[in-house]
């Protein structure tokens, strides 16, 4: 592989997703593999503006691919949204000689990625990960799967005691703008009703479905909604059922930052192999200012404006199946 880039530089930044790691250590590996030097940048881009930046070798990412979190840690940066602090951060990476980055991560970082590669013109290449599953050009982002998973497994149980006690729950489920893991664990715990923040659902509609429900003899429900849905949060809405119908025994569960942990599936530890290795042929490959993508099991470079000016679509045939599915 040809290429004039020789030092590259890997950091995780935004919401942790279970993967990172992988994604890590693919691309660590990779840029090995193609003999090139390879730093990791801790704590995104606040580590690169304190110059926290370490270099790694095959070994500093061994016994890593099954763990949770991210071994380079990452943060939220207010100093990197400035000129100033951007400046700083490209100081230290060219005092090292740093000549491309990975950036793993979802929309945030790779918006901050591509506004470093158009100040300072230094290769960039985002890997998304994210448990949100909301960027356009891929069919999956790193975390996802788990994540999802996760929760599917916390429904089963929940159903248990729902059942037991014909009671209606209300299960508030990670996607502040996304309505991805609240939909498919919604189809895959058989919710009887899914609310996203992309799709309007007034109570009377839910109730009126809940209803129908209870008329088809079901004993218990259970409802999935995402935390930034229109209705508010699962709280608000498990109130305002009770106010206005209280024949409901409702119950809320909200998972919250359980749906971050854990160790990743296979499929997420094979998505961010390759996506890892493909980001630094990318790269090697003079390719910049795009976030790398599997769609349809084709790779693909997204290039940013594309990413950004789509914005996400959700899954409307898998909507629709959850409701043909849950009378
Ligand atoms: O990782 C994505 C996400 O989980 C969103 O769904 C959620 O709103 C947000 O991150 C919360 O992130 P944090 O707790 O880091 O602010």
């Amino acid at each position: 592989m040809s290429s004039e880039i020789n030092n590259i530089a890997v950091f995780t930044s935004g919401g942790d997703a279970p993967g990172m790691n992988a994604a890590i250590r693919a691309v660590v590996r990779a840029s090995i593999f193609y003999k090139k030097n390879i730093f990791g940048i801790y704590r995104g881009y606040e580590g690169m503006i304190d110059d926290d930046i370490v270099a790694l070798d095959a070994r500093s990412v061994g016994n890593i691919i099954q763990r949770g979190g991210t071994i380079l840690k990452s943060a939220r940066s207010d100093e990197f949204r400035t000129p100033e602090g951007r400046k700083k951060a490209y100081d230290n990476l060219m005092s090292r000689g740093i000549e491309g980055l990975v950036g793993i991560g979802g929309d945030g970082t790779f918006t901050g990625l591509h506004i470093f590669h158009k100040e300072f013109g230094l290769p960039v290449i985002c890997v998304p990960g994210t448990i949100d599953n909301d960027l356009p050009g891929t069919d999956y982002t790193i975390g996802y799967d788990t994540a999802t998973n996760t929760v599917v497994d916390a429904v089963d149980k929940i159903r248990d005691t729902a059942l037991s006690h014909n009671r209606l729950f209300f299960i508030e489920v990670m996607g502040r703008d996304s309505g991805a893991i609240a939909i498919n664990s919604g189809i895959a715990g058989g919710a009887a009703a899914i609310i996203i923040p992309e799709e309007e659902m007034t109570i009377d509609q839910l109730v009126a479905r809940l209803d129908k429900g209870g008329e088809n003899k079901k004993s218990s429900s259970l409802v999935i909604v995402a935390e930034g849905g229109k209705s508010g949060s699962a709280m608000d809405i498990a109130n305002e059922v009770t106010k206005r119908f209280p024949y409901y025994d409702t119950k809320v569960t909200i998972l919250g930052h359980l749906q971050r942990g854990g160790a990743p599936t296979y499929f997420d530890r094979v998505l961010a192999s390759k996506m890892g290795v493909y980001a630094v042929e990318g790269l090697l490959k003079g390719k910049s200012d795009v976030m790398v993508g599997i769609k349809d099991n084709i790779t693909v470079f997204n290039d940013f404006e594309t990413i950004m000016s789509n914005g996400h679509e959700i899954d409307t045939d898998a909507l629709r199946i959850s409701k043909i599915l849950s009378i």
